[in-house]
């Protein structure tokens, strides 16, 4: 199963992600993860990305696509994988289509975890992240059992540099703009679901199982 999660920055993306992979048992492959631990490790890639995401902008296109090309060709996203932040761009998503295309496979399913723009601002305030694992956590809604300590693998919680309010404002206004045209995209493939992403996260995984299948 072929799965990429549409929606914007704070909808929920990381966190369903993360659930459907482990309940299916493929790949979760967060491009944002990926530029994190780049970033913490010093390479030049993260070099390069950071100055992006810290200012709300994306990544150019250059620096991602033959990234997540590689990666979903790897043995372990022979079952399919979940992708979480691609594409982002009518070119990255024009990218991801020709590549399968050239294996003659395409994606099963885009699924739109839709949030309005107010709630988005309220979540990413709470939001803490785990360096170690990705896992999300928020200080309110879905605290971790010991605080700034992560229940998966007990790495330390951190609050992203890109979650201050007036690089999320950022964000959404880049979301709007180059982001959403995916949702036209993936519905004329005949792959777009769409959830409602303000429910509780149990309530929005119930749904996207449903679209899924057992
Ligand atoms: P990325 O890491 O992908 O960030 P994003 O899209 O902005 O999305 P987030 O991770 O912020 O949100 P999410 O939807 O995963 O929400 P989460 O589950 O954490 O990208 C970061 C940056 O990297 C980009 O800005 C860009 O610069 C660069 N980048 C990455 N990919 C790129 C690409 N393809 N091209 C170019 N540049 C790229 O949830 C948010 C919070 O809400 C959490 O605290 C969570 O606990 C809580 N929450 C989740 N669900 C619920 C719920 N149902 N109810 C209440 N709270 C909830
Ligand atoms: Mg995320
Ligand atoms: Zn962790």
């Amino acid at each position: 199963m072929k799965i990429i999660m549409l929606g914007a920055p704070g909808a929920g993306k990381g966190t369903q992600a993360k659930q459907i992979a482990d309940k299916y048992t493929i790949p979760h492959i967060s491009t944002g993860d990926i530029f994190r631990a780049n970033i913490k490790e010093g390479t030049e890639l993260g070099k390069k990305a950071k100055s992006y995401m810290d200012a709300g902008g994306l990544v150019p296109d250059e620096l991602v696509v033959d990234l997540v090309i590689d990666r979903i060709g790897k043995d372990d996203c022979k079952n399919g994988f979940v992708l979480d932040g691609f594409p982002r761009t009518i070119p990255q998503a024009e990218a991801l289509t020709d590549a399968l295309n050239k294996i003659d496979q395409k994606m099963d399913f885009a699924i739109d975890v839709d949030v309005p723009d107010a709630n988005i601002i309220d979540r990413m305030g709470g939001r803490r992240a785990c360096v170690g694992c990705g896992a999300t956590y928020h200080v309110i809604t879905i605290p971790p059992k010991k605080e700034g300590v992560c229940d998966r693998c007990g790495e330390n919680l951190i609050l992203r540099d890109d979650d201050k309010p007036e690089t999320v404002k950022k964000r959404l206004d880049v979301y709007h703009e180059q982001t959403q045209p995916l949702i036209d995209y993936y519905k004329k493939e005949g792959i777009l679901k769409t959830v409602d992403g303000t429910q509780d996260m149990e309530k929005v995984f119930a749904d996207i199982t449903a679209i899924l299948g057992a």
